[in-house]
């Protein structure tokens, strides 16, 4: 009988400007084939997939926002392409702060995910949207840790991620204790690695 061993990636690995994917990666990820109420279809990392589902019951049944998973996975050219779209539409400054240099981004990870909100029958997407619903995303935010994930790149922790403040982008590092640690100190993934 062949043996099928489960696939058991890093799940703390640190991808960043300075950090690129590691080589082979994505060979340890699990990634499973999705799609969202929209009729977008991705794959996501298998236990990130199952703990955004458990986060999107909670915030559905106890707080009404209705969450949409609106991409996880992404290939190097497909961050290319998200790229190249950005800067042709907003300009470099704007798409420097939002979009990881191809190679850097931690979506090639599987193991971030982007959400979108669902409200009054229509789906928020849009970046200007996104930040216009904070006071949802900060709802959101406070049980992320319960799930295994962490708010990646943070307001106030710019200068560190070099990425300006997501309140849609989420990490998930499979440990709900120290996404709690780290949440709870206001610090970023990049200073978590630090210290340890
Ligand atoms: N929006 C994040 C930084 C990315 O492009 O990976
Ligand atoms: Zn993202």
């Amino acid at each position: 009988m062949i043996e099928v061993k489960e696939k058991n990636p890093d799940y703390f690995v640190l991808v960043n400007e300075d950090n690129r994917l590691p080589e082979g990666f994505e060979n340890t990820v699990e990634l499973i084939p999705t799609e969202n109420i929209a009729g977008n279809q991705f794959k996501v990392e298998k236990k990130t997939y199952d703990a955004f589902c458990a986060l999107h019951e909670d915030v559905l049944k106890n707080d009404g926002i209705e969450t949409v998973l609106l991409g996880s996975y992404r290939t190097v050219a497909a961050q290319e392409e998200i790229f190249e779209k950005n800067l042709k539409e907003y300009g470099l400054e704007f798409t420097r702060k939002y979009v990881a240099i191809p190679g850097c981004s931690e979506h090639h990870t599987g193991l971030a995910i982007d959400v979108g909100i669902m409200l009054d029958g229509k789906l928020h997407r849009k970046k200007e949207e996104l930040l216009s619903l904070e006071h949802l995303f900060e709802i959101i935010q406070k049980k992320l840790p319960k799930y295994g994930f962490i708010l990646r790149y943070p307001k106030g922790k710019e200068s560190v991620t070099k990425i300006a403040y997501e309140p849609w982008h989420y990490r998930y590092i499979d440990s709900p204790q120290i996404a709690g640690e780290i949440t709870d100190k206001g610090i970023c993934l990049e200073e978590y690695c630090q210290k340890v």
